[in-house]
């Protein structure tokens, strides 16, 4: 008797195994799915040898001659979508626009499954993305006041350049810690302590890096983490998991015992808990959008700075057009975001370097409400879909001379600066980056700011590599420059 049951045991497995190896009809092209790790061995493959998932994924799209590349991991489907068409498709479509709660989801939600508002769902996340624009202008963001801000941390960063000019300087980690000052006083009221933001931001850096949008091997195979919790990512996101929670619940403590008195966004979230007006102002929804805010806006807008900081040193004769238009335009004034419109050569680098090192190059993930087609193929409802902005930032059919840095692009014949509707760093539709006011502010105040006091050069004669890293976000290698005062110190 025992042997028919193993023999039941094993025929089941084996037909399930086949079974997890069967594609849906009319799905679209990609690699074979080995039986329940599906094609998620394949993906892994060729992430090492091109040395990113999302390489990988353009690789595997080019392969199967698709705009549509069809995977599966071991218990999701997975489509990645390609092209200005089909990219458009899924950003404007309304079935395209919830998040999977796959397992990727959750461990970065903490857990919590619809909370927040980058990982939440149908009505609770409308509210609560209407709820903090809403909010977040009302205490000042994407106002003068934030410019303030903003200015207040160039300062900063300016000393900090003037005291160690004599040397090679790395901003980088600078740069994300402004940026975080600047969103943390929104939120919270105040500024994070040094030591705290540091090793946090140190946290984020590797996660940018190790992780990508679709999640990948943890996500692929979630158990892969008991055997290999740091090669995985699992061991780095729960203790960047654990660090942020900490920050967070510490800034709620306080304005709940009134250490923080003042109009910032928990001080009038926590109001609307009191109010009682709707069941989903909880703490712990408080905390999730909080999370939210710290993780999307602080890799992302300082990386394009550094790539800005980076690209006028590999581009000495674009640098010195940037400083003849801040010098002729502003001269010695502090720069502010409306100066946006007078220094058009500078908001065309700007947009060249969002076109050129697409800060997100796979955006996403969504996840498919209803069945759908996208360029013929069905895909299934429940399919996770990823997008790939990348490629189109380079489409020939696109752009001129598409690998090419060329910020004249962007310039019409009038002289204005002419906007693409083929780019779009922020993305489209109702999930657009609700982020990007502080963004714009931040990038086009703080490279001005720079460049308008300091020629960037090469340390010792060596010309950095410009290959972004790619992971989640595309991030340049680390560099560092000399940073020579384009006024004597007296003129200052
Ligand atoms: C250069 C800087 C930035 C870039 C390139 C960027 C890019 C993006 C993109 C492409 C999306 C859409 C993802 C999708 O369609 O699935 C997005 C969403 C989001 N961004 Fe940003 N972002 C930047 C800065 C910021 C900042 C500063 C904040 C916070 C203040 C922020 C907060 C968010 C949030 C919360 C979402 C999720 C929106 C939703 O799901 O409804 N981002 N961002």
């Amino acid at each position: 008797m025992i042997w028919v049951i193993i023999l039941l045991c094993l025929l089941t497995f084996i037909v399930y195994g086949f079974v997890t190896t069967i594609k849906p009809q009319k799905y679209p092209p990609g690699p074979v799915w080995f039986p329940f790790i599906g094609s998620s061995g394949i993906l892994q493959k060729m992430t090492k040898k091109f040395g990113s998932e999302y390489r990988a994924l353009l690789e595997l799209s080019k392969q199967y001659s698709t705009n549509v590349l069809g995977m599966k991991t071991s218990s999701e489907l997975i489509v990645v979508v390609f092209g200005v068409k089909n990219v458009r498709q899924v950003f404007h479509d309304k079935d395209f626009d919830a998040r999977p709660h796959n397992f990727f989801a959750q461990l970065r939600n903490l857990g919590k499954k619809n909370l927040g508002i980058t990982f939440a769902n149908g009505d609770i996340w409308k509210e609560h993305r209407a709820f903090a624009v809403k909010n977040l202008k009302y205490v000042g963001y994407g106002k003068t006041v934030m410019e303030k801000e903003i200015q207040n941390e160039l300062g900063q960063l300016l000393e900090h350049i003037n005291n160690n000019r004599h040397g090679p300087i790395s901003l980088d980690s600078l740069l994300s810690e402004s940026v975080m000052n600047v969103l943390w006083t929104y939120v919270a009221g105040e500024r994070i302590p040094l030591v705290k933001l540091r090793y946090m931001l140190s946290l984020f850096r590797q996660r940018g890096k190790a992780f990508t949008v679709g999640g990948g091997i943890l996500n692929q195979i979630p158990w892969c983490r008991f055997i290999i919790p740091e090669l995985s990512g699992y061991s780095l996101i729960t203790k960047l998991n654990a660090e942020i929670s900490q920050i967070i619940e510490e800034a709620i403590e306080k304005h709940k015992n009134k250490e923080i008195l003042g109009n910032d966004f928990i001080y009038l979230f926590l109001q609307e808990i009191y109010a009682n007006k709707s069941p989903t102002f909880t703490e712990e929804q408080l905390k999730m959008v909080c999370l939210d805010l710290l993780i999307a806006g602080t890799q992302t807008s300082s990386n394009v700075l550094s790539f800005a900081l980076l690209r006028a040193m590999k581009s000495p004769d674009i640098q010195e057009k940037i400083y003849n238009e801040i010098v002729s335009t502003i001269g010695d004034r502090t720069p502010c975001w409306n100066d946006n419109e007078s220094l058009v050569y500078t908001s065309a680098y700007i947009q060249e370097l969002h076109r050129y090192y697409t800060i997100v190059p796979m955006a996403g993930p969504r996840q498919l409400l209803n069945d759908t087609s996208i360029d013929g193929y069905l895909i299934p409802k429940g399919s996770t879909i990823l997008m790939s902005i990348g490629d189109i930032n380079f489409d020939p059919d696109l752009w001129e001379d598409p690998h090419v840095f060329k910020p004249e692009r962007f310039i019409d014949e009038s002289g204005m600066l002419k906007n693409s509707e083929h780019l779009f760093p922020f993305g489209l539709g109702r999930r657009r980056c609700p982020g990007d006011s502080l963004a714009k502010s931040f990038i086009f105040i703080t490279l001005v700011g720079i460049l308008q006091k300091y020629r960037i050069q090469s340390a010792n004669g060596t010309v950095p590599s410009d290959k972004p890293i790619i992971g989640i976000l595309s991030t340049p290698q680390p560099f560092s420059a000399e940073f020579t005062p384009r006024k004597k110190d007296s003129e200052f």
